[in-house]
């Protein structure tokens, strides 16, 4: 049988393996809400401009109402051979309107009408990961300030550099979602224009008002062009790679998490919550949630090249291709919010090994740049040659196999007969931190009063 929605001049259905190329109904029933609202706002529209009468409006509204019920109360039946949400909801209104169902695609085709769910959709999933990574933020905002002088190592090269605190590393992560919500923010604000009323491609000939169905749906203003309407999908690109960035500072703090829990740093305890066994060894307690964070990020970056490449080669406007745009858009945005609020989890509970830490990062010489600093500055060396001076230092207490704060005055008089007992006040871990309270630097004060303007900031 042919399609009983445009199969007017075919004398045959679609062939089994066609149906299953063409259908789309099994990834984009997700987007049913969306479709009945931009139903809802073309039909009132419509109303308003008499180009349909009150009374099919008013049916239209009340057929879409049921219709609602029907799929939250998952009484909907989905049928494939309808294609897609479009279709398969504007045949469900004709069973239960009749007649008027077939006014609703007046001045509209379903190229504007999955242009404009899709659009609504992801608008709401920016929404939605806004308040999803404020939340990751507040959580890494409170350990810093709760942990604002615990001192760690601080790496380069993942070498021992210089001591930083625990919080100051949480802060870190902070500002760099802080800047991925700045980067949705900024895809949402371009997005928010309403492709409805394009119609096919052309626009129509019906006396449409898109600034009314824009005000409907929340749309800042309708999009200029209706060819660029139809075949835009930048708002998807966009959004996918601002996910990206994000996705990949996930990335990088589960790479963290992963390695200061290992029995080999010990940094830090995640929850059991968090953690899993292992069937085999019994001492096992494995970082799997961050594990998968990590791997899960992988199809954020699939998906943005997926639907680069579906876009890459087509003319204008609409192609079929284009309904390839979805399935890779969800996983992305289901794994990448799911990968948030594992994160989220992991951040409130984790615990820093406070000894660990801080025997951690006295090895390594990290107040080595403290000690030549001070050369500099109570001494007057010139910083080249207090870095000479110092790196002296570092080798006779290697071969010693002490820290510099174990060294005796004499050992270090022996290279630099000026240095007096005062240099050991520099030396210890917390005083190389406390010192650091440059803008942006590690000192616990600095730390703590960055805390608290971030949670003030994050409410
Ligand atoms: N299911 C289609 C999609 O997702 C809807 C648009 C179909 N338009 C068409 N001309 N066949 O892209």
């Amino acid at each position: 049988m042919a399609n009983k929605m445009w199969g007017g001049r075919f004398s045959s259905g679609p062939a089994q393996i066609m149906e299953e190329i063409n259908a789309s109904i099994g990834f984009d029933q997700r987007l049913h809400a969306q479709d009945i609202a931009g139903s809802k706002a073309h039909a009132k529209m419509l109303g308003a401009k008499g180009i349909l009468t009150k009374a099919d409006v008013k049916e239209i509204i009340r057929g879409l109402n049921q219709v609602q019920s029907e799929i939250a109360s998952g009484d909907f039946k989905f049928s494939r051979s309808l294609e897609d949400i479009h279709m398969n909801i504007e045949q469900r209104l004709k069973d239960i309107i009749g007649e008027p169902a077939g006014r609703l695609h007046t001045g509209r085709s379903r190229n504007d009408q999955v242009a404009t769910d899709f659009r609504l959709y992801i608008r709401d999933c920016l929404d939605m990961l806004d308040g999803q990574i404020g939340s990751l933020q507040k959580a890494l905002a409170k350990n810093a300030e709760k942990y604002a002088d615990v001192i760690m190592p601080g790496f380069t090269h993942l070498q021992t550099a210089q001591p930083v605190t625990f919080g100051h590393h949480m802060l870190a992560y902070v500002e760099m979602f802080a800047r991925d919500r700045s980067r949705l923010a900024d895809a949402r604000k371009r997005m928010n224009e309403n492709p409805l009323g394009a119609a096919a491609l052309a626009g129509t000939s019906f006396p449409i008002d898109r600034y009314m169905t824009s005000r409907e749906l929340g749309f800042d203003r309708p999009m200029r062009n209706s060819l660029d309407a139809v075949s835009d999908r930048d708002f998807v690109l966009e959004t996918l790679s601002a996910a990206s960035i994000s996705a990949m500072h996930l990335s990088r703090m589960a790479e963290e998490l992963v390695i200061w829990s290992s029995s080999q740093f010990k940094f830090v305890s995640l929850s059991d919550k968090f953690s899993t066994g292992s069937s085999i060894m019994p001492q096992k307690r494995n970082p799997d949630a961050a594990e998968l964070v990590r791997a899960k990020i992988g199809r954020i970056f699939g998906a943005l090249t997926s639907l680069t490449m579906v876009m890459k080669g087509l003319p204008l406007a609409y192609s079929k291709d284009m309904q390839e745009d979805k399935e890779p858009a969800f996983d992305a945005i289901d794994s990448y919010s799911l990968a948030l609020a594992a994160m989220t989890g992991m951040v409130k509970d984790l615990k820093p090994n406070k000894d660990i830490l801080r025997q951690a990062a006295t090895n390594g010489f990290s107040t080595a740049t403290d000690l030549a600093d001070w050369l500099v500055r109570v001494l007057g060396m010139p910083f080249r040659d207090a870095h000479h001076v110092t790196g002296s230092l570092v080798a006779v207490a290697e071969k010693k196999n002490v820290d510099l704060s174990d060294l005796s005055l004499e050992d270090m008089q022996k290279v630099e007969p000026n240095i007096t007992k005062e240099v050991f006040k520099v030396l210890t871990v917390e005083a190389s931190a406390a010192s650091r309270t440059s803008l942006g630097g590690t000192a616990p004060k600095n730390v703590a009063r960055e805390a608290k303007r971030w949670l003030k900031k994050l409410g």
